[in-house]
């Protein structure tokens, strides 16, 4: 038990309360962000005549070499230290003796955790981006290629107008560039500094936190020294962000499971990205989309964890933030990885255009455009609606589509048909037709399409 305070105390700790009280199990992920703050807040007491310039040198090389040989496997992060903090602290006194014992001047290890999950979850952030961003060139090549891949768009998962591949890739495009934009605007929020709010009230030293806020690329010191020890509103934040990429990672899962499925047989999952049954010779199973959705549940759980235990805390710091760690740091690896997995899958994945198309065809999805062509006519809508609704019911009784009807059935049923209805409840014509702002059409994806690339492109990850 290294322990870094014990003066007033009589008694060991029992062994039980040591474990249970511990963190340097899972704090020792922040090691790297540990040591950059000590250097910058070591810098920042020897530049302000707090410490002198031989005790900053010692103890800016005794970091150095904690470092290098944690990295080399010399020196291990072991449990005989509370906190990834005292392991630096003790190591650091052993190393360099006097000095190594000024390097917690002027600082608590309330704003020291404060700022090393902050700075460890900005880089987290960073890192989300940046796998999204791959995923959307993903989605975007395959928007490319797609604007003349017709296929179903379904309500309630049953057949209702053609779309094509580029305009359903389109919408997932949307959401993960709202996902980014949400990233964006948390590491904007969140790049304030809380290192040199001591344990909650500040310090009578005349620590200068413009310097160290500088040093460790924040805009500033955070403006209150108890909700800089207190707040984890960020990480919230940031657990939030990554529930709804995972939402949309699982609607996207469901439909690539769905796609992939015997009876739609949409797409196929690249053999890299499949598994297969230990039983059944024939199976290849979408596990990796089925693995994602179900992940999903775990990361709402990080988001949940957090919000209720940071619901009863008072001000300032408790030990109940330090239950902000293991969950969050789960989230963010199971996330990410599920972005980066994801991405895999999608750009090996092929797609079945035939299928999808003789999906569209047959699957009435033009009846509304059939409506509309009675309404172009002199039918007014409701009408033209009930009429195509008596067509759809004499199509299934035949099994035919609408298109195989002849002019002389359709006149049967209403005069106004005339022969230019057929290329009017084409496949193409439904879809190249819906030229409104958003819809899927060739000439309006194709101006999405190049927005999407300039915005993309703009998104330095
Ligand atoms: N391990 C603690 C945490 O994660 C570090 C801060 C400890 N501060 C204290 N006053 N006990 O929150």
């Amino acid at each position: 038990m290294a322990q870094l305070w014990g003066g007033r105390f009589q008694k060991k700790t029992d062994d039980l309360v040591y474990e249970f009280n511990a963190s340097i199990t899972f704090d020792k992920t922040f090691f790297k962000e540990d040591l950059e703050g000590s250097r910058a807040h070591v810098k920042m007491l020897s530049k302000q005549g707090i410490i002198t310039k031989d005790d900053e040198k010692a103890i800016l090389e005794g970091l150095d070499s904690i470092e290098k040989d944690v990295e080399s496997g010399k020196l291990n992060i072991t449990t005989e230290y509370e906190d990834i903090h005292s392991f630096v602290e003790a190591n650091l006194i052993d190393r360099v003796g006097e000095p190594g014992k000024k390097l917690h001047t002027g600082r608590s290890r309330n704003d020291q955790v404060a700022l090393d999950m902050r700075l460890y979850t900005r880089s987290q952030v960073e890192y989300t981006k940046s796998q999204l961003v791959n995923l959307l060139n993903v989605i975007l090549r395959i928007m490319k290629e797609n604007t003349t891949t017709i296929m179903p768009g379904f309500t309630h998962l049953q057949k209702a107008q053609p779309i094509t591949l580029a305009h359903h890739m389109g919408a997932y495009f949307e959401m993960f560039k709202r996902d980014v934009l949400r990233l964006n605007d948390i590491r904007e929020r969140m790049n304030y500094c809380p290192l040199g709010s001591g344990a909650l009230a500040g310090t009578t030293y005349p620590l200068d936190r413009e310097f160290t806020a500088k040093e460790l690329g924040f805009y500033g010191p955070c403006d209150n020294s108890m909700d800089g020890v207190s707040d984890r509103d960020y990480l919230i934040e940031y657990l939030s962000a990554l529930s709804t990429i995972m939402m949309h990672l699982s609607r996207f899962s469901e439909e690539v499971i769905i796609w992939n499925s015997n009876e739609y047989r949409f797409v196929e999952i690249d053999d890299s990205y499949s598994t297969g049954s230990s039983i059944m010779p024939q199976k290849k199973n979408p596990d990796i989309a089925e693995l994602v959705r179900g992940k999903t549940g775990r990361v709402y759980g990080a988001l949940m964890s957090l919000l209720t235990t940071m619901k009863g805390i008072p001000l300032a710091y408790n030990k109940d933030m330090q239950e902000d760690k293991e969950l969050a740091f789960d989230a963010m690896r199971t996330t990410n990885g599920c972005i980066q997995l994801f991405a895999g899958m999608l750009d090996t994945m092929s797609f079945n255009k035939d299928n999808m198309y003789n999906s569209a065809n047959k699957g009435f999805t033009n009846a509304t455009d059939a409506a509309d062509y009675l309404v172009n006519h002199g039918v007014a809508f409701r009408d033209a609606h009930g009429i195509i609704g008596r067509i759809v019911l004499y199509c299934i009784d035949k099994g035919i589509a609408i298109d195989d009807m002849s002019l002389e059935e359709l006149k049967n049923i209403c005069p106004a048909f005339e022969e230019d209805i057929y290329d009017a409840i084409s496949m193409e014509t439904c879809v190249n037709k819906r030229l409104t702002h958003g819809a899927c059409s060739k000439e309006v994806m194709e101006g999405v399409i190049s927005s999407y690339s300039e915005w993309l492109s703009g998104q330095d990850a």
